[in-house]
């Protein structure tokens, strides 16, 4: 079987020489895929025959029309009342899409499949590190999310009120958002990897009168106690009037360990009816809020909206990874994150589809752990991170030759660029050279898949190949017009679509200012630079804003930075990031430190530990594990502009040993 595929891959690729000049690029860095454009893989026979989607010229032709194109797909879903316009686009940058619908996700999720077919179907399948399983039909799901769903009501819980939610990847999770959708609560997930500090803003801001959390996770053997960064938060927001705790871990005997305000989510959803009404949302109210990085100052609200959110994240995953119904979908992307609102939970059911939701670490009990599920469960298709395909190809063919991968049918990627030798170690070693690779390019604010392959397009690793139908995608430069092909630009979106984000969470003005104000023709910036070569495929090219992606997330050079400085050891930090193998990248801090301090001092008298150290637990403090830290130096002076604002791009052409560029604006005082 794997024959076949080499075979037809093969016979199908006439230059494969080229594939040896990439293997000479053993350079991880992300940001330089040096690949001409002419190692081309086209799609296998098999994977021909089985698509939905057979031509994708024509298929691209059909999204030229944006209009007619996403209102034909918006006739995928059950709603309660029509829209009447599909685009308004009368308050740029302001848009509306399907204006004067009324639809509910969990009603499309859900109730639609329970008088269907796929009433008894497995709509989650969790599994953990540990082995333990949980699996629920539809029907099942409906139930539960329900009952929730009058649980959340009987606390006060009206349509438009934001819930926040504190969570791993557990049932619970998806229940509680679900149930969100049902009643018309705007959720508002925190990566459960996040720290007190996180937890508290993002509840301040959106002003929740209930959290719903967990005791603690599984990782790596242990369990992550929860409940102290939810206590440690809990001082500061005044809002929560409810905290649901889901004894997930079972660290709890007794409801005698609970605080006033706290209930167990059993105790809670006890009694409770298992039917509830579907609030009928209009296409443009608030689904939900989810917090990113971004280049200035704290993370922001992302928000999106109802509709045009559906119909976008449903149309991209059916298409992109050929969805049918006897697929099992697995996407390890946490549901804190974007990756894990569209493609693990929500896009699967709303097609009908069993998501394989799993909590814990690629590596443990041994990094052969999602081999083994793949291979227990038959998963078809599987969505993940460059960063954590590098990291388990580290292990080489150990672990994953332990297992039997041929239930695979296409796999994806996410997050960030993918190298050439991992999209290869991927394609070969996971894929046994037959399922090719969607890499999807898009952001927390697109919510949708913008840049990607579908399954029968001719593939170049390293690129995100077209925009789907239905984008518009150019690459510009500063006065947002087209640059030559092969020129590096910005990354900018001329055209309005389905899941865009409608704003930032009460601040229009930043909404404006860093997104649509930047170009003069007021196009969406992207804040990535990217090249189209000569066939139209586009290659992303790193940030062009003081945004770094460590591991697939986001973190903000300058919150990185405040965390620095609100040590009073510092006096001021430049944060880049620096290349990393396996990350991607890591940070790394320019320090300057106050009057009496270095960096390998006991940070206190009589401690053995360093400032060093102090440091990097502060910063973890500050902004959870996703900041993991690279190097930190300590320097005498920053570059900076006449104006004082740290060059950031200057340390980093230095770090990268790059030209350092137009240093005109640089205080050389
Ligand atoms: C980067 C994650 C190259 C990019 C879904 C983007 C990618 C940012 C890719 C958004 C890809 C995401 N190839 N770069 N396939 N996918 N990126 O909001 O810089 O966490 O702007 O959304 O990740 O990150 P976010």
């Amino acid at each position: 079987m794997d024959n076949n595929g080499k075979n037809e891959n093969n016979a199908n690729n006439e230059n494969n020489n080229n594939k040896n000049n990439n293997n000479n690029n053993n350079n991880n860095n992300n940001n330089n895929n040096n690949n001409k454009g002419s190692d081309m893989y086209p799609p296998t026979q098999k994977v021909i025959e089985r698509a939905n989607i057979k031509d994708w010229d024509r298929e691209l032709k059909k999204g030229e029309d944006i209009e007619t194109y996403w209102a034909s797909q918006a006739d995928q879903f059950d709603w309660f009342k029509r829209w009447d316009k599909v685009l308004d686009t009368s308050e740029k940058p302001f848009y509306k899409w399907f204006v004067g619908g009324k639809i509910n996700l969990a009603h499309n999720a859900l109730d639609r499949w329970i008088n269907s077919e796929k009433r008894n179907k497995i709509a989650i399948l969790y599994t953990n590190e540990r082995g333990d399983e949980i699996k629920l039909t539809y029907y099942e799901l409906y139930r539960e999310v329900n009952k929730m769903a009058n649980a959340l009501i009987n606390l006060g819980i009206k349509k438009g009120d934001s819930v926040s939610m504190y969570l791993p990847m557990c049932p619970e999770l998806i229940i509680t958002m679900l149930a969100c959708t049902k009643i018309g609560a705007i959720h508002s997930a925190i990566y459960s990897g996040l720290s007190s500090v996180a937890i508290m803003e993002r509840i301040n801001a959106v002003r929740s009168k209930v959290l719903i959390t967990a005791d603690g996770t599984y990782r790596r053997g242990k369990i992550i106690n929860l409940k102290t960064p939810v206590d440690e938060a809990m001082l500061q927001c005044p809002t929560i009037q409810t905290v649901v705790l889901v004894n997930h871990t079972g660290r709890y005997n007794d409801i005698a360990e609970l605080r006033g305000n706290e209930i167990f989510y059993d105790r809670l959803i006890e009694g409770e009816g298992d039917t509830c009404h579907s609030e009928p949302m209009d296409s443009e109210d608030p689904l939900f809020i989810l917090y990113t990085s971004g280049s200035t100052g704290k993370p922001k609200g992302v928000i999106h909206t109802t509709a045009g959110y559906m119909v976008g994240i449903a149309t991209t995953l059916r298409n992109v990874f050929d969805i049918h119904d006897d697929d099992l979908w697995w996407s390890t992307g946490d549901a804190g994150w974007i990756t894990g609102h569209s493609y693990t939970i929500y896009a699967p059911l709303l097609l009908g589809s069993t998501t394989l939701i799993y909590e814990g670490a690629p590596d443990f009990p041994d990094p052969g752990i999602w081999w083994e599920i793949i291979e227990r469960y038959g998963v078809t298709k599987f969505y993940t991170a460059p960063t954590a395909i590098r990291h388990l190809m580290r292990f080489g063919k150990k672990y994953s030759k332990l297992y039997d991968l041929n239930s695979l049918k296409i796999l994806g990627s996410v997050g960030e660029p993918i190298n050439y030798e991992a999209w290869k170690w991927m394609y070969e070693e996971i894929g046994g050279s037959k399922t090719p690779i969607m890499d999807t390019w898009w952001q927390t604010e697109t919510g949708m898949h913008m840049i990607a392959s579908l399954p029968v397009s001719n593939l170049k690793p390293g690129s995100a190949t077209k925009p789907l139908p239905g984008v518009k995608i150019a690459i510009v430069d500063e006065e947002g017009q087209e640059v030559e092909r092969g020129k590096k630009g910005y990354l900018a979106i001329t055209e309005p679509w389905p899941a865009m984000f409608r704003g930032l969470y009460e601040d229009n003005e930043r909404f404006k200012d860093v997104y649509w104000n930047f170009f003069p023709n007021n196009i969406y910036k992207t804040g990535d630079m990217a090249k189209m070569d000569e066939d139209g495929y586009i290659w992303i090219q790193g940030r062009s804003d003081d945004v770094l992606k460590i591991a697939g997330h986001r973190v903000g050079a300058i919150e990185v930075e405040e965390a620095f400085n609100s040590h009073p050891s510092v006096n001021e930090t430049a944060v880049i990031g620096k290349e990393d193998p396996v990350k991607g990248q890591l940070i790394k801090a320019f320090l300057i430190l106050n009057e009496g301090y270095n960096l390998d001092m006991p940070f206190k008298e009589g401690y053995q530990s360093t400032l060093r150290e102090e440091l990097k637990r502060h910063v973890r403090h500050a902004l959870g594990p996703v900041a993991v830290l690279g190097e930190m130096v300590s320097v005498d002076s920053l570059p900076k502009t006449k104006s004082g604002k740290i060059m950031r791009r200057i340390l980093k052409a230095k770090e990268d040993g790059e030209d350092l560029g137009d240093t005109s604006t640089l205080d050389d005082l």
